[in-house]
């Protein structure tokens, strides 16, 4: 099967976490997309509203009729759907290859339950073969690579890449994350960084993962 048949099948396989009237938290992506294009199929106007995490999904979630309401218009949230660079066993999570961290931690954050949706090549042993996104405020770029080189890594600009928020983003290379709770404290601590793609604080609840033998769900061990 194809990685995007991967994507396809796990997003769809996500539906079933959906409650009839509920608001639910959207992520970012191209699992996301499969996951938006599923839910407007399936679920339609049965579902009240969507908080989105990106003006990208923002735009498909309104293409296919959904409303998109802000986050301080509703407090909480019982289910945020949202794909992954990479998940461990544990189901913390490297997030921000498509820029959208800071507000995915945001709405994960408000959110009872995260179910995260990948093809099979995003579970790995050891989080860090995928460049660690790290939002920064554009001013503190170069003081924020400093403190990161100190921890070990090799940060470098995306180029070309503004956030919804107006803040660049350092993709961090070469860290092999042995306690990612510790590093997502040390990174968040750095002045100037508005959000580290690690999802240890916040992990995933439930993984679904698109595989050749069809679906195989997870929960953290
Ligand atoms: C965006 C993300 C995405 O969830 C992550 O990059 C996975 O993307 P895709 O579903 O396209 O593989 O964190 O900021």
């Amino acid at each position: 099967m194809q990685p995007e048949d991967k994507k396809r099948i796990a997003a769809a396989a996500a539906i079933e976490y959906v409650e009839p009237d509920s608001i639910i938290g959207v992520g970012t992506g191209s699992t996301v997309n499969h996951f938006i294009d599923s839910l407007a199929l399936k679920m339609g106007a049965r579902i009240k509203a969507a908080v989105s995490s990106s003006e990208a999904s923002t735009e498909r979630l309104r293409g296919h009729g959904i409303k998109v309401v802000d986050l301080n218009e509703v407090g909480r949230l019982d289910l945020y759907v949202d794909g992954a660079d990479e998940s461990n066993s544990q189901l913390q999570l490297i997030k921000g290859g498509g820029g959208a961290l800071t507000r995915e931690k945001i709405v994960a954050a408000a959110s009872d339950r995260f179910v995260c949706i990948a093809d099979d090549s995003k579970l790995v042993q050891i989080l860090g073969a995928f460049p660690l996104p790290v939002e920064v405020i554009p001013m503190a770029r170069e003081l924020v690579a400093g403190e990161l080189r100190a921890l070990g890594a090799d940060p470098r600009l995306r180029n070309g890449t503004v956030t919804d928020n107006g803040n660049q983003i350092l993709d961090l290379h070469g860290l092999e994350i042995s306690d990612a709770l510790e590093l997502e404290t040390r990174i968040n601590q750095i002045t100037g960084v508005v959000c580290v793609g690690l999802f240890a604080q916040r992990p995933a609840d439930v993984l679904i993962l698109g595989t050749d033998q069809g679906i195989v769900s997870y929960t953290a061990d």
